[in-house]
């Protein structure tokens, strides 16, 4: 049998996987599930709004000689996910779509469900709205993987909805998160939101609020990375 290749992120991710009943929402392929099919003895169910990825998620898992393992759903978030989950990866899909998904369904407002959320954009907000909504995070990674930044978030519902300032949404919100980011991961996010607070200062109609938030976070990070 060919060998499975896994990206970093998703080998870190099965790592975090805890649990007996873990839903992949946004599957794709399926290889984080054809992976831990392989590595553990849990319930496992692939799920995808789209029906291509799903069936290319199947034809995997039979090349991977997994297929019995895995239940496959066709579900836009975790609309036709059991409620019976204790663990549920949603990785790769933007920062609002995550939001939307984890917020509209009210099973996973359970202290005994492990998220695993891999948002790839508006990383701010969607901490600041996990505490809002009355999660919180448990645990954080920052990799790069071939030049790109991934943040990987590991979180429970709390119940108790909070407000979190400017420097917790753009950190996170322990403090000890520093030792999860892998070299080099602070200098190009400092790069990039250098890049972005140059757009706003040269662009036409500047936004003098966006101006002076942005260099709040590059003045957040800045500090940050001289400390650690
Ligand atoms: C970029 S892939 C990410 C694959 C994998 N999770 C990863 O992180 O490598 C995003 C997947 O999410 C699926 N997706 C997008 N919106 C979704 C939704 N509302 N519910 C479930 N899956 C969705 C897409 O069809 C696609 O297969």
């Amino acid at each position: 049998m060919e060998n499975l290749k896994l990206s970093r992120k998703l080998l870190l991710i099965s790592k975090l996987v805890k649990g007996k009943y873990v839903a992949d929402v946004g599957c794709d392929h399926a290889k984080l599930l054809i992976y831990l099919a392989l590595t553990k003895n849990i319930k496992l169910y692939a799920c995808d709004v789209r029906k291509k990825p799903l069936e290319k998620a199947k034809e995997n898992a039979k090349k991977y000689g997994v297929y019995e393992k895995i239940d496959f759903i066709l579900s836009d978030g975790l609309k036709n996910v059991p409620s019976s989950v204790d663990c549920v990866v949603v990785a790769g899909m933007g920062g609002k779509l995550i939001e939307r998904i984890i917020f509209e369904q009210s099973f996973v407002r359970n202290e005994n469900i492990r998220l695993i959320l891999q948002p790839q954009s508006f990383l701010y907000d969607v901490r600041i709205n996990l505490y809002r909504n009355g999660f919180y995070i448990e645990k954080e990674l920052h990799i790069i993987e071939h030049r790109k930044c991934y943040d990987i978030l590991v979180v429970y519902f709390k119940g108790e909805a909070k407000e979190i300032n400017l420097k917790k949404a753009v950190l996170g919100e322990d403090i000890k998160t520093k030792n999860f980011y892998d070299d080099g991961f602070l200098d190009i996010i400092i790069k990039k939101e250098g890049k972005i607070l140059n757009g706003l200062k040269t662009a036409k109609e500047k936004n003098l609020n966006k101006i002076k938030k942005q260099e709040k976070i590059l003045k957040i990070f800045r500090e940050f990375k001289e400390k650690s």
